[in-house]
């Protein structure tokens, strides 16, 4: 949740109303998200749950990792992703959003 450093911007994350339904459609059809990420209690297992992510992870922290996850770990194995900023945003709102 307290994950940062000095060039993460503040505020990147817009938290707002988002469609859930979209959002899973993204995160599971478009992204495949949930072939590596638990997401809703369904998914693959070998990589870290995204349950539980709302009291967890900082949605700044979040957009900034999905962006680019080899800034954060060079070694990281998820790819980065191409992803426009309103697919980006839809993701990071339903991220933030799981208990
Ligand atoms: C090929 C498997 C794979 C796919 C597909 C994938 N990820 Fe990941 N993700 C990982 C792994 C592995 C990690 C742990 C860091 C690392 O080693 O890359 C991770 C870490 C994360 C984290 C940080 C979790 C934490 O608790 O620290 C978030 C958030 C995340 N992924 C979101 C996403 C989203 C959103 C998508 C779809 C756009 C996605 N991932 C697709 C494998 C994947």
């Amino acid at each position: 949740m307290t994950l940062k450093d000095a060039k993460m911007p503040a505020g990147a994350a817009k938290l707002g109303d988002f469609s859930k339904a979209r959002a899973k459609l993204t995160v599971s059809k478009q992204e495949a998200c949930d072939s590596c990420h638990q997401i809703g209690g369904k998914g693959g297992v070998s990589c870290p749950t995204l349950d539980g992510a709302a009291s967890r992870l900082n949605p700044d922290w979040i957009y900034s990792f999905v962006k680019d996850p080899q800034y954060w770990d060079p070694k990281a194995w998820m790819a980065k992703r191409e992803l426009d900023d309103a697919t980006l945003q839809l993701i990071v709102n339903y991220i933030a959003s799981l208990e």
